[in-house]
């Protein structure tokens, strides 16, 4: 297998379209409805990451957005509302392991735009473009087992659930239990059948 070349992959950074999405890079245009939705108090209930106190906050996490696809090719893709032409979130995936050819999915959306079916749309644009331009061979999500919405989204989606991992990861310095989903490029029906 060849071995995954990151910055060839993301440049140009992906742009991905969904019935109701686009999915872009991130820019600083995006810092008033980034920080609008992130620092809502309902946002972090379920989250490693606590909701923004301030603009300041919002704009350092910005920039860490920004710098990652300097540095690392890949970075965190701004869920666009086409119709609404607003940031109405972000997904990401982290660094692929070289070897295994895995990934972990994460996502976002605000309030506002919950239970429209936003999260699973852009999850299997993203989880389409894993196995078929990056050729991963999975990519798995955690949640807690109370975030019922992510659960939900991950499985429409077209992931398993796989089973509760106990404190596999620490989030607010806490080791937590967390559910495992993931799909795999032999097991994705891919786009049509979803
Ligand atoms: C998790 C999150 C991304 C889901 O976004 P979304 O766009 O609302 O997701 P979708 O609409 O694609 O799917 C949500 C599904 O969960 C269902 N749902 C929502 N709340 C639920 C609950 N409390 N119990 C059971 N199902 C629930 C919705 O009805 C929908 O299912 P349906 O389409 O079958 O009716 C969003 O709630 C969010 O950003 N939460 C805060 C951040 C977060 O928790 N991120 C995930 C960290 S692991």
């Amino acid at each position: 297998m060849q071995p995954l070349d990151l910055k060839s992959l993301f440049t140009p950074f992906p742009v991905l379209f969904t019935p109701h999405l686009e999915l872009r890079a991130l820019r600083q245009g995006d810092l008033a409805d980034l920080y609008a939705y992130a620092s809502d108090p309902e946002i972090d209930r379920y989250t490693p990451w606590v909701h923004y106190q301030s603009l300041a906050e919002a704009q350092v996490d910005l920039n860490g957005f920004l710098a990652e696809y300097e540095r690392d090719g890949l970075g965190a893709w701004g869920i666009e509302h086409q119709a609404d032409k607003r940031l109405i979130g972000i997904i990401n995936i982290s660094p692929p392991h070289p070897r295994n050819r895995r990934t972990e999915l994460g996502f976002t959306i605000a309030r506002a735009y919950w239970g429209r079916g936003y999260a699973s749309e852009a999850a299997r644009a993203v989880i389409n473009f894993a196995f078929d331009k990056m050729k991963l061979v999975r990519v798995e999500a955690v949640c807690l087992a109370e975030n019922q919405a992510s659960a939900r989204a991950l499985v429409k989606a077209g992931m398993q659930y796989e089973g509760l991992l106990h404190h596999y990861q620490i989030w607010r310095e806490e080791p937590r239990d967390l559910q495992m989903f993931a799909v795999t490029a032999a097991s994705s029906p891919g786009d049509s059948e979803l």
